[in-house]
C-alpha cells in the first residue's frame, strides 16, 4: 500500500519536542480531516468511506469502541449522534465491550476509533463485533493500519504522523471526524433539524481558524502552569460535551506531569467528590457557553460557587465575553464562541498545553512519558 506521508513531517521542524510541534500542527490536521467532505452547497459527503447508505438510513444502533484519549471522542460521538441523527449510541472501552456480551445485529454500526489502528484491545473488539453481524466503521490516522484492514469501512483522519506518545493533533481530528460522521446521518436520515445542520457545517469549516486562536493563550497558560507545576492533584469537571473533555484533561495531566488528575461530570461533584474541595485544590471547570447552552451554563455556575465556598482554586476554560465566570473564577482562559457540540475543538487544546507545561515545569520528557507505549499491541 502507498502512505503519502511527508517525511519532513516526522522531524521536530525547530519545536523543542513533537508535542509542541504537534499541539501546534492542530489547525492544520482540522483542516485536512474537513478536506472534502463538504461539497460547495454545504452538504456533508462520504464517498470516500465505502460504507453505504441503505445501511445507514436503517440503522438501529451505534456502539463506539476505542480506548485511551479515542474513547473520549467515541462519548463525544454520542452527543453528536443522538442529538443530530437520533439513533441511539453506546460507548465502551474495546477491552470491556468484548467480554460483556454487547447486544449487535446486522443494523449495528461499530464505529472503532483508533489513532494507530493496531491497538489490540480494539482489533479484538472489532474482530468480535463483525463475528456478530455488526458493520465497522474504524477511524484511523494510520493508513493501511490492521484496524481499517478489517473493518468494513474507513474514515481516515488527516492529522498527519503523530510521534509524540500522548495524543493531541490525533484527538481533535478524531472529534472532527465523528462530527462529520453524525452531520453526514443527520443528512441522510432527515430527522427535522436541518437548519441546525446547515449552521454547524458552516460553523465547522470555520473552526481551524478558532483553534489557531486558542493556540495564542500559550503564554497565559504557561504562567499558569508555573503557578501550578507543584499541585499535588488537579480535578477537572465538566457538563455534555465538556464531560469527555474534562475527562481527556485529565488523562493529558497523568501522561505528561505524572500528576494525580481526575475528570468526572460536574454534576457528580454534589455526590462525593466535594470532599476532596479544600483551599489549596485546584480545579479546571470547562464552562458551557452563556449563549449556546444557557441552562448547562447556569449549572456549571451553580457548581463555581460550591467550589469557591470550599476554599478551592477554580481555573474556568469559558467563552470570551462570558462576565459571570469572571466574578467567580481565579483565572479564566477565554476562547471564540462555537456551536455547543463543536466545543471540545476548541476547549480541549488549552488542556494539552496546560498538562505539556506543568509537565516541562516539573522536567519531565513531554515526548516519551514513563511506562506508556504508542500503541499498545498486547491484550
Ligand atoms: C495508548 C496511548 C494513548 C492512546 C491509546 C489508544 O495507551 O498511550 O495515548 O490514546 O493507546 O491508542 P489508539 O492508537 O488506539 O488511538
Amino acid at each position: 500500500f502507498h502512505v503519502d506521508w511527508d517525511p519532513s513531517a516526522v522531524t521536530k521542524d525547530g519545536y523543542p519536542s513533537f508535542m509542541a510541534k504537534e499541539i501546534q500542527e492542530q489547525p492544520d490536521a482540522v483542516r485536512r480531516t474537513l478536506q472534502g467532505k463538504v461539497d460547495a452547497q454545504g452538504r456533508i459527503t462520504l464517498a470516500d468511506t465505502d460504507i453505504e447508505a441503505d445501511f445507514l438510513m436503517g440503522l438501529k444502533k451505534v456502539i463506539v469502541i476505542a480506548c485511551g484519549t479515542a474513547s473520549y471522542s467515541g462519548q463525544i460521538a454520542k452527543y453528536a449522534i443522538e442529538r443530530w441523527a437520533r439513533v441511539p449510541v453506546e460507548v465502551d472501552l474495546a477491552h470491556e465491550f468484548r467480554y460483556r456480551s454487547p447486544m449487535l445485529d446486522q443494523h449495528t454500526l461499530v464505529l472503532a476509533i483508533s489513532q494507530s489502528g493496531e491497538t489490540m484491545d480494539t482489533l479484538m473488539a472489532v474482530r468480535y463485533a463483525r463475528e456478530q453481524g455488526a458493520r465497522v466503521l474504524a477511524v484511523c490516522n494510520t493508513p493501511g493500519a490492521t484496524i481499517p484492514r478489517e473493518s468494513d469501512a474507513v474514515f481516515y483522519t488527516q492529522a498527519g504522523p503523530e510521534v509524540a506518545v500522548a495524543s493531541t493533533k490525533a484527538f481533535l481530528t478524531q472529534v472532527t471526524a465523528v462530527l462529520i460522521l453524525a452531520l453526514y446521518l443527520a443528512q441522510l436520515r432527515d430527522v427535522g433539524v436541518g437548519a441546525e445542520i446547515g449552521d454547524a457545517v458552516e460553523e465547522l469549516r470555520g473552526i481551524p481558524e478558532k483553534v489557531k486562536q486558542v493556540l495564542a493563550s500559550e503564554r497565559q497558560i504557561k504562567d499558569l502552569a508555573g503557578a501550578l507545576a507543584g499541585a499535588p492533584a488537579v480535578l477537572f469537571i465538566g457538563r455534555h460535551v465538556g464531560y469527555p473533555v474534562a475527562l481527556e484533561g485529565a488523562l493529558k495531566l497523568k501522561e505528561l506531569a505524572y500528576t494525580h488528575a481526575e475528570g468526572f461530570a460536574a454534576g457528580e461533584l454534589k455526590h462525593g467528590p466535594i470532599a476532596l474541595l479544600e483551599p489549596g485544590q485546584v480545579v479546571v471547570v470547562i464552562v458551557p457557553s452563556p449563549i449556546g447552552s444557557p441552562i448547562l451554563h447556569a449549572k456549571t455556575m451553580s457548581t463555581i460557587q460550591e467550589i469557591k465556598a470550599r476554599g478551592a482554586t477554580i481555573i474556568g476554560i469559558a467563552e470570551e465575553g462570558d462576565s459571570v465566570v469572571n466574578t467567580w473564577a481565579d483565572e479564566v482562559v477565554a476562547l471564540p464562541p462555537t456551536h455547543p457540540l463543536l466545543a471540545p475543538l476548541l476547549t480541549t487544546v488549552p488542556l494539552q498545553l496546560l498538562a505539556a507545561h506543568i509537565a516541562l515545569a516539573r522536567g519531565m520528557d513531554v515526548d516519551q512519558p514513563r511506562n506508556l507505549a504508542k500503541s499498545v499491541t498486547v491484550e
